[in-house]
């Protein structure tokens, strides 16, 4: 007789495989067997009609982080990890940003503190860097990396973060001499400023202009340079945040030509549009909605499905970066209110990822549900060296979504449990919903209510991606 402290009986267990109806047995926090009719646990779910996935990892998250200019994020650790679980996710992995000036190591010091007794999912660290000096790229970041932190992201705009094209190709060398996976945010911060100070000569200052201000051809051309710049150095490179047509193109064009590009979708490129940035008629409501790269229309929602689809995007993560919309932290805050360059850039939505994801893609046919499992969990684990996540299989940790394929659901902000005082998404429609979220082997979240603990959640150590190896084999498809 098989000792187990929980089996889940009778649910079709999903891989980024295959599919297949069977119970899964659990012990010390690990899963142990998966079969027909297994022994009784200590304790039992019964999971007949629904889908018995890996719990959610969402690479993507921004927590406790400070926007430019001031404003606090709506979720710290406690918040955004309690709506992480509420959405079926058991891991985030945020970043910890280096302010300029600052030491990498004390940034990540800084953020362990945040998160310290306050997650209640499993997480891990990306490093920002914002300044790339010698002895950060040649001593900080190496023993960084061994540490467990294995990947970086850089960006192409925004003042206080922006590489110049010099800088970016330091990065990327020495990502690569230590084998860490650099993520970019393909911006051009010159084309953005250009545009911004014409549209603002223009008064034309309304949040949707923020959209205006960053079309497809700016994030086409940063990715283009990006690729290039990977290519010169020899280093696998993750776009970030893809939003359209035009940067997806050039993803797919760069893999075609054999390069180690990797690419991530989020949420709200297949469910938001431009337009949302308008409010109501040019109102500041359209602010609830500013994030870059911006919403586009729903020619790059097919396109961006088309990616999804074919193998370009290989994650599909939230870029969770919330803020609230009230108050003087807000994104209606009085310098926002006198123009969009203002606004705190960024929209809550760990809690959506899953939902959306089936919704639109399993349900309407678009992607299988061994899709799903790959986009918004296993893909993540593998490509930031997560060996123990993202998988039902003997040996995994026993982090699972139990899933209820068929269940109707109006978004709204009481079902987010974030920080944030509105979701960009309230009264959006989906079918499909996590009924309970499985952190090692214990329930955190049953039926929308909380039932961790913000002391559950542990820090993750990562491996070396083999997907970040100068001179690895061809991206995952
Ligand atoms: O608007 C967004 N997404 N802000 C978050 C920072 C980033 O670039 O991911
Ligand atoms: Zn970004
Ligand atoms: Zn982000």
């Amino acid at each position: 007789m098989q000792d187990f402290d929980l089996v889940i009986r009778g649910g079709t267990v999903v891989t980024a495989a295959d599919s297949a109806c069977a119970d899964v047995g659990v012990r010390d926090g690990k899963i142990v067997a998966i079969g027909l009719e297994l022994d009784p646990g200590r304790r039992e779910i019964d999971a007949t009609g629904l889908r018995v996935m890996p719990g959610g990892i969402d690479s993507h998250v921004h927590l406790a982080q400070p926007a430019f200019g001031g404003p606090a994020m709506a979720d710290g650790f406690e918040s955004g990890t309690r709506s992480a679980i509420a959405g079926g996710n058991t891991t985030v992995i945020p970043f910890a940003l280096q302010s300029r000036g600052m030491s990498l190591r004390q940034a990540v010091t800084d953020y362990h503190a945040e998160a310290e007794g306050r997650a209640y999912c499993d997480y891990g660290f990306h490093l920002i860097l914002t300044d790339p000096t010698p002895a950060v790229l040649g001593q900080e970041l190496p023993a960084l990396v061994a540490g467990g932190y294995t990947s970086l992201k850089v960006f192409m705009t925004y003042d206080d973060m922006v590489l110049n094209d010099r800088e970016l190709l330091e990065v990327f060398d020495a990502a690569g001499e230590q084998g860490a996976l650099v993520m970019v945010h393909c911006e051009g911060y010159d084309a953005i400023r250009f545009m911004t100070e014409k549209l603002e000569k223009a008064g034309k200052l309304a949040p949707y202009y923020h959209a205006v201000s960053r079309p497809q051809s700016v994030e086409r051309e940063a990715a283009h340079r990006a690729i290039s710049h990977a290519e010169l150095t020899g280093v696998p490179i993750m776009i970030v945040h893809v939003s359209g047509r035009e940067a997806m193109e050039q993803i797919r064009w760069a893999q075609n030509r054999g390069l180690k590009i990797m690419g991530e979708t989020c949420t709200q490129y297949v469910s938001l549009t431009a337009d949302d940035l308008k409010g109501l008629n040019m109102d500041d409501t359209g602010s609830k909605y500013v994030c870059s790269p911006p919403p586009r229309d729903r020619e790059s929602w097919d396109a961006i499905w088309n990616g999804i689809q074919t193998g370009v995007f290989q994650t599909f993560s939230s870029d969770h970066c919330p803020f609230y919309f009230e108050g003087e932290m807000g994104k209606k805050n009085p310098k926002a209110r006198t123009g969009f360059r203002w606004v705190p850039n960024g929209i809550p939505g760990v809690a959506v990822r899953m939902p959306i994801l089936w919704s639109e893609g399993v349900v309407k046919g678009r992607i299988t549900e061994n899709q799903f499992v790959a986009l918004t969990s296993t893909n993540h684990a593998r490509i930031y060296g997560l060996t123990t996540k993202g998988s039902i299989a003997p040996g995994y940790d026993a982090d699972i979504v139990l899933w209820d394929p068929d269940r109707r659901v109006t978004i709204s902000q009481s079902l987010m449990h974030h920080g944030s005082d509105y979701t960009p998404w309230e009264g959006y429609e989906v079918t499909g919903w996590p009924q309970a979220t499985i952190l090692r082997g214990e329930v955190v979240m049953q039926d929308g209510e909380i039932l961790g603990s913000k002391q559950g959640g542990r820090f993750l150590p990562r491996a070396l991606s083999p997907m970040a190896a100068r001179g690895a084999s061809a991206p995952l498809g």
